[in-house]
């Protein structure tokens, strides 16, 4: 457990940074074990009512090829990634108001008929409509807050509250769901002292799950000639947060591995105990861009859960059977 200017000074400082990481990795071994939980995510929707100034999918972007997967497609998908042994899956989309309340829950009653665990990530909506979606049958949600510095909060997200924001994440809490948060690493203005906050603030809210990935500069965004993160920044506040939160689900983020080819098994010695390979097929996968260079754009369902098991059993970790839930309440 560190204090504000503790955390500030191992940020700032590289010196430490193996003994940070060995040590996040013990903190997560010792808390949640070695078995790492696949989430299986179903980006549903790429159509977004937000123009958020770092992300591909703003709604002033008008070179991206919008899609929407209507709820058949979205339950195959969905059947077939657990049938491939998912226990848990996320759909995630931008803030797509065709999915009302009575669609979306029509949707997770379906899903919840294949025995998995749920996380919804659709972005902000009132404290009813996540009412009728815990009714439904979803478990869990995520909504980064994605810094908590209020002034670059509104510089980042044009027509945007950061009250608001906050409002959901302890809706959410009131609702009884495990709430996932988290943040970018590396916006322009961004200061050590903003990402201190941001992992106090985790801790404030009783965080279930936090993301951490990078900012990666999009060249149809107004921040396109912006410095990319760091890569290892983002893994200190990952590493820190582990320290700070021992036993909470804490993903290897794509975005990680989009900067460093190795970056999600990096991550996963160094405080992460979840990775959430893709269910969906290439066709979408290239349209749903956040950021440029995407991981397994071009990749199936099969490959990705392949491909990332193999890696996860090579450094000794073991894929869980479980659904997951946070702070081993299983
Ligand atoms: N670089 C990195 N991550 C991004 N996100 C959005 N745009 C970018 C970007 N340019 C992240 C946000 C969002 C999540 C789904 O993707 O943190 O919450
Ligand atoms: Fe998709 Fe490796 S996880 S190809």
């Amino acid at each position: 457990m560190f204090t504000k200017s503790e955390i500030i000074e191992i940020l700032k400082d590289d010196s430490k940074n193996e003994w940070l990481f060995a040590l996040a990795d013990k903190i997560r071994r010792d808390n949640v074990g070695d078995s790492v939980h696949l989430r299986g995510l179903i980006e549903f929707s790429n159509i977004c009512r937000c123009s958020c100034k770092y992300c591909g999918l703003r709604s002033s972007n008008k070179k991206i090829n919008r899609y929407r997967i209507l709820k058949d497609e979205l339950l195959h998908y969905a059947k077939s990634a657990v049938k491939m042994g998912y226990k848990t899956l996320v759909l995630q989309s931008g803030e797509d108001v065709y999915y009302t309340t009575d669609k979306l829950t029509e949707i997770i009653r379906e899903i919840k008929k294949f025995d998995v665990a749920l996380t919804l990530s659709v972005g902000e909506r009132s404290f009813e409509d996540y009412k009728a979606f815990k009714e439904a049958g979803a478990d869990r949600y995520l909504i980064r807050i994605e810094t908590t510095d209020r002034n670059l909060y509104s510089k980042m997200h044009p027509n945007m509250s950061f009250d608001n924001r906050i409002k959901c994440l302890k809706d959410l809490k009131v609702l009884g769901y495990e709430v996932g948060t988290g943040c970018l690493v590396g916006l322009p203005e961004q200061t050590y002292e903003s990402l201190a906050d941001d992992i106090l603030f985790f801790k404030e809210i009783g965080a279930d799950m936090v993301g951490i990935g990078p900012f990666i500069p999009h060249p149809d965004t107004p921040l396109k000639d912006e410095n990319k993160g760091s890569f290892i920044l983002a893994l200190k506040v990952m590493a820190l947060t582990r320290t700070m939160l021992p036993d909470i689900n804490i993903p290897a983020t794509t975005a990680m591995e989009t900067l460093n080819p190795n970056g999600r098994i990096i991550a996963l010695q160094s405080g992460a105990n979840v990775v959430m390979p893709n269910v969906t097929t290439s066709e979408y996968r290239e349209k749903y861009e956040i950021y440029p260079n995407k991981i397994c754009i071009h990749e199936n369902p099969d490959k990705c859960r392949d491909c990332i098991s193999s890696k996860i059993q090579s450094i000794g970790r073991t894929i869980s059977t479980n659904y997951g839930f946070s702070h081993n309440k299983e």
